[in-house]
């Protein structure tokens, strides 16, 4: 074993988000977002992706309602994560614990004050933040109201928003990122931008038109971000870089168009306008969009370039060739070189350094990795703990390949662990695709003490952070 350092100031974390964890989804003052309409089980997926309307029944278990309960939680959960040593904590606010309906004149002033407190208890044990404004939520307000990201008038209501939290926050808070992958919106439109679509809609029109409100919110945040604050802002997608299938032009082309369709938000974000082929992108599809009047606005540009990495993706021209592999939110074809996950998420450690890469010779902007871990099932032993070797061998690799690509000459601010503890699951809502290095005791249907316990990893993890470095 050898042990590989890393740069000096590296920032080690641990990333949970308000929709997955807080629940107290009704608790002091806060109103109804899009995430508490989105149940578990069989109408979870045409929800999320917009197919279906939901209204809340009471045959439907919710788990954003209870979440793990880290709203009456978080000051035992922080200290613990303390323990763990991480430099960086990343966490989102839940919008409509701030504006209940979206559109209020004034903030609530419950939702500010619970912020401030968990915000302060991280600053106490000399943890830097990194905060979502919008993870995966949306007042239901506004999307009631006025269609979610469909409509324009959106935009000033996230900037109401993004301004209450910069003002009220901004002197605890070191990172911050607009939107949690704002490429998602395209992928999971309902739980990605509360849009829900009408049989005769154009569904590609207006998943690009709410794509277009979501980048000149996110300019008008760096804009108001850079004013307000000391802080720095940033920009995130799911990322994962597109493999061809095969050397068949045909299928390289088509690795090119696909990754196209997520880097197309980091080139406007990072550097400030649409990329030259997205204009004929919209004409073949028939997209109307007017671009040219948000174009002095979107020159606003981000500091550093943040992504989520699970797993590369496989991009096929002909995909009735292969079987298909549904992996994170976005669907390619099966990779015959790579394992999955319990879930059909291909590991592929090497791709994390592809992805850095590719990423930062693209941009050249500081990268941050915020999001990667192994979702799986764990086993609590007779005598209590739980061994993730598992976890721990994907999260060693992945280390290495990070490690790799700084090496490569890639600046990388940080790592940051996804689901440090266990929470409730964006694409299925389970609990039983366990992320955390401490282990939350719920199943899927709610039930249990929701007791925490350290697994195996947490002190692998931590005397990874303690030494700055990786053993492998
Ligand atoms: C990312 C999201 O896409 O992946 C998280 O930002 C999510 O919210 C994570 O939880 C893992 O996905 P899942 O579906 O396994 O929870």
């Amino acid at each position: 074993m050898t042990l590989k350092n890393f740069p000096e100031n590296f920032l080690w974390g641990g990333a949970i988000a308000a929709n997955q964890t807080e629940g107290a989804w009704n608790v002091g003052g806060r109103g109804i977002s899009n995430i508490d309409l989105i149940p578990h089980g069989a109408n979870r997926q045409p929800i999320k992706l917009g197919y279906k309307k939901s209204a809340l029944n009471d045959a439907e278990y919710y788990p954003s309602h209870t979440g793990i309960d880290f709203y009456h939680r978080y000051k035992e959960d922080i200290a613990m994560l303390a323990d763990l040593g991480l430099k960086i904590f990343r966490t989102s606010i839940s919008w409509s614990r701030i504006y209940p309906s979206g559109d209020e004149a004034t903030p609530n002033q419950a939702g500010i004050a619970y912020y401030r407190d968990l915000f302060q208890t991280c600053k106490a044990h000399n943890m830097k933040l990194l905060v979502t404004l919008a993870h995966f939520d949306i007042p239901m307000g506004i999307v009631d109201k006025y269609n979610g990201w469909k409509n324009r008038e959106t935009i000033d209501l996230y900037l109401k928003f993004a301004e209450t939290c910069f003002e009220q926050f901004g002197e605890y808070v070191d990172f911050w990122i607009p939107f949690n992958e704002i490429n998602v919106v395209l992928h999971s439109p309902f739980s990605g931008g509360g849009l829900t679509f009408d049989e005769n809609e154009n569904r590609e029109q207006i998943l690009y038109q709410a794509a277009h409100y979501m980048l000149v919110a996110s300019a008008k945040a760096v804009e108001s971000c850079h004013k307000m604050t000391t802080g720095k802002i940033g920009c995130m997608i799911a990322g994962g870089s597109f493999y061809p299938y095969s050397c068949n032009p045909e299928d390289v082309w088509k690795s090119m168009n696909d990754e196209r369709t997520n880097t197309f938000f980091v080139d406007v974000q990072a550097k400030g306008k649409y990329p030259y082929y997205m204009k004929s992108f919209f004409e073949a599809k028939g997209i109307q969009i007017d671009i040219d009047s948000d174009a002095e606005i979107l020159k606003q540009t981000v500091d550093f370039v943040a992504f989520s990495y699970y797993a590369s993706r496989t991009s096929i021209a002909d995909p009735s060739r292969v079987e298909k592999n549904e992996g994170n939110i976005i669907v390619s074809a099966k990779n015959p070189y790579l394992k999955m996950s319990d879930w059909g998420w291909v590991i592929d450690p090497l791709g994390l350094r592809i992805t850095m890469n590719q990423i930062y010779e693209r941009f050249e902007k500081p990268l941050f990795v915020v999001e990667n871990g192994l979702g799986a099932k764990d086993v609590i032993e007779a005598d209590g703990t739980i061994q993730d070797d598992y976890r721990i061998n994907y999260m060693q690799q992945h280390m290495q390949a990070m490690y790799d690509g700084i090496q490569d000459g890639v600046p990388l601010l940080g790592y940051i662990s996804w689901g440090i503890i266990d929470l409730v699951s964006a694409s299925t809502g389970e609990m039983s695709k366990r992320y955390g290095m401490i282990y939350v005791d719920k199943d899927d249907a709610g039930n249990g003490t929701l007791k925490r316990t350290k697994k195996k990893s947490f002190d692998w993890y931590q005397q990874v952070i303690h030494q700055n470095g990786v053993e492998v």
